[in-house]
């Protein structure tokens, strides 16, 4: 196979030389059929559905070679799982698809680490096509193969009315079992595969976590910006979402002719109403991702978090990581001008209720403040407080103390804290506090991983280049020192107290702050101790 590659890519660079032609496709033979993929950059992409499903039902792995959507052109692109901001013609419930990096010039034996990456989008939007998803570049750099995998969102994944729950989760297990079997095709190492994703995707990373079935399908994890404050679902908020999505749906739930000709843009909405009063029927759900991961005991056995007594053992490597202001799209998007200090203690108590705000209000973490963007600089600006409050319990400080929990437990971490990263497409639209110097939103990690940041500045090339050799040795060997210059900080591991939270953009470590184990998780509870989930 290695010889025909070579074949391929030989007569690839001469075709080019000679006529440049409108496609060029690679050719690799896997346990399935054929592969057919095309350059992109400098690497190799292929497009191919892993898996398909009935509604509602458990997929299963693909048996076949074949590209999404059933194209017969190796350059189309997968179409997203059904989505409530894309238009019908760009989505299909048949979706389940991944696309596969590689760096062109492989040699089969290689034995190259894989990176598979697991998109966000509080499980109702986002796919593998997504901005700033192209894996070429990170493929190179890290010499491994980047697999970026869609899965069944929102009431897809989710509500199936016959109560099964976790269908996302058993898709993006499938899509590791379909690495399992086909990566060493590609010259990757089945054994060496992490499992990494943003947001709504580090959730999924983290409910694979708590699968024991899932434990042999990958090796490492990388959890970047998971609101870990929400914790899964508990079985009876799954229930109590279940039961109002079916009254949205006019069929028995054992009626699967009836359940199979619904209109997938009647159960699209149907869901997004659920989602959207998800708080209301139950407060546990949450705002953000109300239809995610249920701790249903037979797949997710644990919840993974402080109230997980004993937290399980654990002997996977994972990196932990979050950026300096999680919160501002959420925070400045909703309040758009400077927010009078006086609103500051109600805001928080819409938010937390009591106890829990009168513990935040009396501590010294969240000070009035002057606004950042030197708007009415004479006044006080609540959001600043607002935005510190929310990045803490609902990343920084709850990842904090996940990483403290898995260390105690066996487990390694390394945990940091961006406050450098490239403006991911869309979040200055949101709000233009995103566009302020100094500003990390949530999502601005992404390009800098991948390294497709637009026009990148020098500071942020160099962090590209750090953060992309950092994971380089720890795809390899699980250690995020083995491929940086000597010139670059140690990272060191965190221990079960001090996580030693690495600034990523710049040198030192992150102040603990409120993240002081005896302040949140402790003296206030996060919603998953709240909500006992
Ligand atoms: C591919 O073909 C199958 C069988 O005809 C169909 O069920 C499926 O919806 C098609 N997929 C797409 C994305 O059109
Ligand atoms: C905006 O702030 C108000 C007041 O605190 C709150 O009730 C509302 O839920 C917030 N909306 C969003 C989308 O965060």
């Amino acid at each position: 196979m290695l010889s025909g590659l070579v074949f391929v890519l030989s007569s690839l660079f001469f075709s080019t030389l000679a006529a440049p032609t409108a496609r060029d496709a690679l050719t690799v033979n896997t346990p399935i059929g054929t592969a057919h993929g095309v350059l992109d950059g400098s690497a190799v992409r292929f497009a191919v559905k892993y898996a398909s499903a009935e509604r509602w039902a458990q997929s299963t792995v693909a048996s076949e070679w074949t590209f999404p959507n059933n194209a017969s052109d190796p350059a189309a692109e997968p179409l997203a799982c059904p989505s409530p901001i894309l238009d019908d013609s760009q989505f299909s419930e048949d979706c389940l698809s991944m696309i596969l990096y590689v760096p062109p010039t492989f040699n089969p034996s290689a034995q190259m680490p894989v990176f598979m990456w697991i998109h966000g989008g509080s499980f109702i939007i986002g796919s593998a096509t997504d901005a700033g998803l192209d894996g070429s570049n990170l493929a190179l750099a890290t010499n491994s193969i980047v697999a970026v995998i869609q899965y069944r969102l929102g009431g897809f994944g989710f509500l199936a009315p016959d109560g099964t729950t976790n269908l996302a989760v058993r898709d993006v297990m499938n899509a590791l079992k379909f690495l399992q079997q086909n990566v060493a095709s590609f010259g990757g190492n089945p054994a060496q595969v992490t499992i990494a994703g943003q947001s709504s995707g580090a959730t999924m990373v983290r409910a694979l976590l708590a699968v024991p079935e899932a434990e042999p399908l990958f090796k490492q994890a990388i959890l970047q910006s998971d609101p870990m404050d929400y914790g899964f679902l508990s079985p009876s908020t799954h229930q109590t979402l279940q039961s109002f999505f079916n009254t949205l749906i006019p069929c028995s739930t054992s009626d699967t002719s009836c359940l199979s000709s619904l209109d997938t843009l009647d159960i699209l909405n149907a869901y997004m109403f659920t989602f959207q009063m998800a708080p209301t029927l139950d407060a546990s759900a949450g705002a953000f991702s109300p239809l995610r991961p249920v701790r249903d005991g037979s797949l997710l056995t644990t919840a993974l978090d402080l109230t997980s007594s004993p937290f399980p053992s654990q002997s996977k490597s994972i990196i932990v990581s979050t950026v300096l202001s999680e919160a501002t799209p959420a925070i400045y998007g909703n309040f758009t001008s400077p927010l009078p200090e006086s609103q500051f203690n109600q805001a928080v108590q819409d938010t937390f209720g009591l106890p829990r705000t009168n513990t935040i209000i009396g501590s010294t973490f969240y000070k009035a403040s002057p606004p950042t963007n030197g708007d009415q600089a004479s006044t006080l600006d609540a959001r600043v407080q607002l935005e510190s409050l929310g990045t803490d319990y609902l990343w920084k400080c709850s990842s904090w103390s996940f990483a403290r929990e898995w260390v105690a437990a066996g487990g390694k971490a390394f945990v940091g804290m961006y406050v450098l990263g490239a403006s991911y497409p869309g979040n200055t639209a949101v709000t233009s506090q995103c566009a302020q110097p100094g500003v990390v939103c949530h999502q601005d990690d992404i390009e800098i991983v991948f390294g497709t940041v637009d026009n990148p500045s020098a500071a942020q090339k160099t962090l590209v280049k750090e953060m992309q050799a950092r994971y380089k040795g720890f795809l390899a060997s699980g250690d995020v020192n083995a491929g940086t210059s000597p010139s670059v900080e140690r990272w060191d591991a965190a221990g079960s107290v001090d996580v030693k939270a690495k600034v990523l953009g710049e040198t030192g470590l992150v102040d603990v702050g409120s993240c002081d184990p005896g302040f949140w998780g402790k003296q206030v509870e996060y919603d998953y101790q709240v909500y006992g989930i």
